[in-house]
């Protein structure tokens, strides 16, 4: 599956905690006109250092980087995020780098991130702020506060850490781009980017969240992108698929240690259903990194039946099918300031 000779790099999923509601997260859905978490067992599961020292161990080859984010998780909520990447500075050659809501903790905390995160230029937190003023942020991040996010990004900006201003673009936030790219400019931001969602789920749709009624909408001021995201949702063709994490050498931890091969696949238990080969894997919890090493999970059939999935309609994954077939898969999302700066990080 993988290219040995070269550098691994790894998207981990350190816990699954969160003390936010934003309402197109994996870890959240709208029932019955009520935004509420989609599974019962959200924040339950952190990783200690003891046991990231465990698990990196067990992959026993050079990783050049690694990205703390995940589909359930808020990183720097993990007890050990700190000595986590002391470790992974002290101890290996492995870049580090985060996305994070930025609203938990002291200014100190973010100070100390900072000074752990100087040193090496790809080290890297991305913030992930959809909005100028609580008002406009809360649209999306329900549970954040803007003026703290702005405190801690300072003080990681003043530590020494490079940081990159994330903001997905929707309606509430479509004006703000230019104020939002200021501000970021005159914190220190080292680059500021604008995204455009492909999610769609959700939107447009009046719930209620602690009995306010609230709605998320779509932006308006492409509607080149949205054109595009159509087109897209209506195809469920197989058109040449290239693996994305295959491609660049990567790799998913999830909250539970357990390796996958990318951000979309794991965990889900409808593809069980519809896949013995998936089912299969997913129902066994040792491909962990906590009981086996890396090469002994890549052992699994899994990983030669899923490429050979990619040319099978009727085996292949309907997430392989939306997010990696060429033709319909969206790859180009996010307008960066600097395109030298992109090419470094995308
Ligand atoms: C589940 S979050 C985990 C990391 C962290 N909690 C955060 O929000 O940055 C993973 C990534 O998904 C992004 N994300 C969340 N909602 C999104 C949306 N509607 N469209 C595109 N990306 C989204 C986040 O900004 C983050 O970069
Ligand atoms: S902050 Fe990140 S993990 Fe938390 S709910 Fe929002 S997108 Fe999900
Ligand atoms: S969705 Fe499928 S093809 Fe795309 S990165 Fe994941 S495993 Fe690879």
């Amino acid at each position: 599956m993988y290219d040995l000779t070269k550098p691994l790099s790894i998207q981990w999923e350190l816990n699954n905690l969160c003390n936010l509601m934003c309402p197109q997260c994996g870890r959240n859905v709208i029932k019955d006109g009520k935004l509420q978490w989609k599974y019962d067992d959200l924040n339950t599961v952190d990783t200690s250092l003891i046991t990231f020292r465990a698990a990196y161990k067990n992959i026993r080859h050079p990783v050049s980087h690694i990205r703390f984010i995940g589909n359930l998780s808020e990183p720097v909520l993990s007890k050990d995020f700190l000595p986590i990447c002391e470790f992974l500075k002290a101890e290996t050659d492995t870049a580090f780098q985060v996305s994070t809501h930025g609203s938990v903790r002291t200014s100190d905390y973010w100070k100390r991130l900072g000074k752990i995160f100087n040193g090496n230029p790809k080290n890297i937190i991305f913030f992930s702020i959809d909005g100028v003023g609580n008002e406009s942020l809360q649209n999306y991040r329900i549970g954040a506060n803007f003026d703290k996010i702005m405190k801690n990004a300072k003080a990681f900006i003043e530590g020494g850490g490079k940081a990159i201003w994330r903001m997905i673009i929707f309606k509430h936030n479509q004006h703000q781009i230019e104020e939002a790219r200021a501000l970021a400019e005159s914190l220190g931001f080292w680059e500021f980017i604008s995204v455009q969602t492909n999610r769609r789920h959700h939107m447009n749709e009046v719930y209620e969240y602690r009995g306010k009624k609230r709605i998320l909408e779509n932006q308006d001021i492409s509607s080149e992108w949205n054109d595009e995201v159509d087109k897209n949702r209506t195809s469920s063709e197989i058109l040449d698929i290239q693996c994305k994490y295959k491609e660049t050498n990567s790799f998913y931890v999830d909250y539970l240690k357990r390796v996958w091969v990318c951000c979309y696949i794991p965990n889900k238990a409808q593809f069980g259903r519809q896949h013995e080969w998936y089912a299969k894997y997913n129902d066994d919890m040792t491909n962990s990194l906590v009981y086996k090493t890396f090469d002994q999970i890549m052992e699994n059939e899994f990983y030669d039946t899923i490429q050979e999935s990619w040319n099978d309609s009727d085996t292949c994954l309907s997430d392989c099918k939306k997010f990696c077939s060429q033709s319909t898969g969206i790859t180009r999302q996010a307008k960066w300031t600097s395109p030298t700066q992109q090419e470094m990080w995308t």
